[in-house]
């Protein structure tokens, strides 16, 4: 049975916590699945670990679909959400409509996300009445960076902070089912969560939000050019595969590989 919108309420309520992390491929995307969390976000961060580009900026709507359908395809519990990728939504609200539609009906997600407050209170209604479920995004909202001026955290001052807050409620208000909150202090993110009726996912946000979400290659240490300060990791798999890949080459180098075990 798949993870729906009901389960998600229902686990804010009944305070459990909800676990998401992204996958962008079979082979993460099936053992997300079979690891029992809850939602997988196909994000946008697919542009920075997957493609190799600095920001999430460049990713298409046309990348967004090929790696959402092959996560869906590769799932059978969690709640597939869809990243909509910098500019397919800002523009027009119609645009946005469809372009959530294209998630959700050509690649089959079951949600989509997209970042920023009141400046998509119109977008985010409008996807909701097309029947689309919505995850906000505030706080410190990557596709942001070249205006932000880094990826740093936001909501330090009281201005910033309660600007976070009501935006928030906004998101809520325009009927979204859930809200990232991103690298903003934990007290921040324990007053949205306390106030809000929709759940809360953080990352790194602190412990009080209803959930938690990590992009998989930092929990893996996969991704070697930064890592954020609210990155555990919890594996150093491009360690293991960087020794797996010297052992074969100097394994076939000195004429080890294939042995008797491996051949015909
Ligand atoms: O694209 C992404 O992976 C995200 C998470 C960091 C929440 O938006």
């Amino acid at each position: 049975m798949r993870f729906t919108v009901t389960d998600l309420l229902n686990k804010k309520q009944q305070k459990q916590k909800i676990t998401m992390l992204t996958a962008y491929d079979y082979p993460f995307a099936h053992l997300v699945d079979e690891a029992g969390i809850d939602m997988i976000l196909v994000g946008d961060s697919l542009s920075m670990v997957v493609q190799g580009n600095d920001t999430t900026l460049p990713v298409t709507m046309k990348e967004m679909i090929y790696h959402t359908k092959i996560v869906a395809r590769s799932t059978k519990r969690a709640m597939i959400v869809a990243d909509m990728p910098f500019m397919s939504y800002q523009i027009r609200v119609d645009k946005a409509v469809e372009n959530a539609g294209r998630l959700i009906k050509e690649a089959g997600a079951h949600a989509v996300k997209i970042e920023g407050g009141r400046e998509i209170l119109q977008h985010v209604k409008a996807i909701t009445e097309a029947e689309i479920p919505v995850v906000g995004h505030i706080g410190l909202t990557p596709q942001a960076v070249l205006r932000m001026g880094g990826y740093k955290l936001q909501g330090k001052t009281d201005e910033q902070a309660n600007r976070i807050k009501d935006d928030a409620l906004i998101l809520q208000e325009a009927g979204a089912i859930a809200v990232v909150l991103e690298v903003i202090p934990s007290k921040l993110a324990k007053e949205i969560t306390e106030t809000l009726q929709i759940p809360t996912i953080g990352i790194g946000a602190g412990p009080y939000c209803d959930g938690q979400v990590l992009v998989i290659h930092d929990l893996l240490g996969l991704f070697e050019k930064f890592t954020p300060k609210f990155v555990k990791k919890y594996a150093n798999i491009r360690g293991d595969i960087l020794q797996a890949l010297k052992q074969y080459k100097e394994e076939v180098e000195r004429g080890e590989f294939p042995d008797k075990e491996h051949s015909f």
